[in-house]
């Protein structure tokens, strides 16, 4: 018998020892891969267009999820052909980075949400929220047709966005300052919004629920639907890498 063999069947033979040399090559595998993550400063790729939600759209997140859109709805198109040719380009890890918590679900009663933004005008979407089957007869999605008379409650928007600044989105101190403005201008037709539009690239900023009187829960939920999808351009932005 060879003294490697020997060797090995000493190993074999003493549980101690085969436990504690399992458990060095099991190590060694787990640093590899584990000890990357501590050097790098991002495991996502940051792509061209990605920006945090403007205080209209953070507030209709929020209903969002108070409601439990997410039982029903995902937020994630997987990157398999049926997938991306129902909804669009397959999800970014970078589109949920300002997500806290993420919205990816995981499971579908209804149509994955993630790309939904601008396919549908926002007289179709107050519609459908009020009473799914009156647009979509065969519908099992509930109505919420209280949102389009609920106020929307504004006075903790500041404390809002620094929260989700020391969760690391990055709010700029004028963003926080002006956030419980920024919520009434994006859903206000006589607001001078270019100061909005500057900060945040893309936002869509008109009257949402067909009531320019009142701002609603429904005019928040609208807004963020609006924009779900919307903010990266897959025409011309491929994943660059990370410059910080
Ligand atoms: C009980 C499950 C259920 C819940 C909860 C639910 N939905 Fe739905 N939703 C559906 C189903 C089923 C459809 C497909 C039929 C239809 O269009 O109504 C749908 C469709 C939709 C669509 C149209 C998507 C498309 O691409 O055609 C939107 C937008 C939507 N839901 C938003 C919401 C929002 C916002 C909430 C929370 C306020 C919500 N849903 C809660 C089941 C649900």
């Amino acid at each position: 018998m060879s003294s490697f063999a020997q060797k090995h069947k000493k190993l074999e033979r003493n549980v101690t020892l085969l436990a504690v040399a399992a458990f060095a090559v099991v190590a060694v595998g787990g640093i590899v891969e584990i000890a990357p993550l501590f050097w790098i400063d991002n495991t996502i790729e940051k792509v061209e267009g990605m920006r945090p939600y403007t205080p209209l759209e953070l507030a209709g997140r929020n209903i969002y999820m108070r409601e439990g859109c997410y039982n029903c709805h995902s937020q994630m198109v997987r990157p398999f052909r049926d997938e991306v040719e129902r909804y669009g380009h397959y999800s970014l890890a970078a589109e949920s980075m300002y997500d806290h918590p993420f919205q990816w679900g995981s499971k579908r009663t209804g149509p994955d949400l993630a790309r939904v933004g601008k396919r549908y005008s926002d007289e179709w979407h107050v519609q459908h929220l009020i009473d799914p089957r009156s647009v979509v007869p065969e519908s099992i999605m509930p109505g919420y047709a209280f949102l389009a008379k609920r106020e929307l409650k504004a006075g903790d928007m500041t404390a809002h966005l620094k929260a989700q600044r020391t969760v690391g989105v990055p709010y700029s101190d004028d963003d926080i300052a002006k956030a419980n403005d920024d919520l009434f201008a994006q859903a206000d037709p006589e607001a001078d919004t270019a100061d909005l539009l500057a900060r945040y690239p893309k936002a869509q900023a008109r009257d949402f629920d067909g009531n320019p009187a009142k701002l609603t829960e429904m005019d928040a939920l609208v807004a963020y639907l609006q924009m779900l999808g919307t903010l990266v351009d897959f025409e011309s932005a491929a994943p660059q890498e990370i410059e910080r």
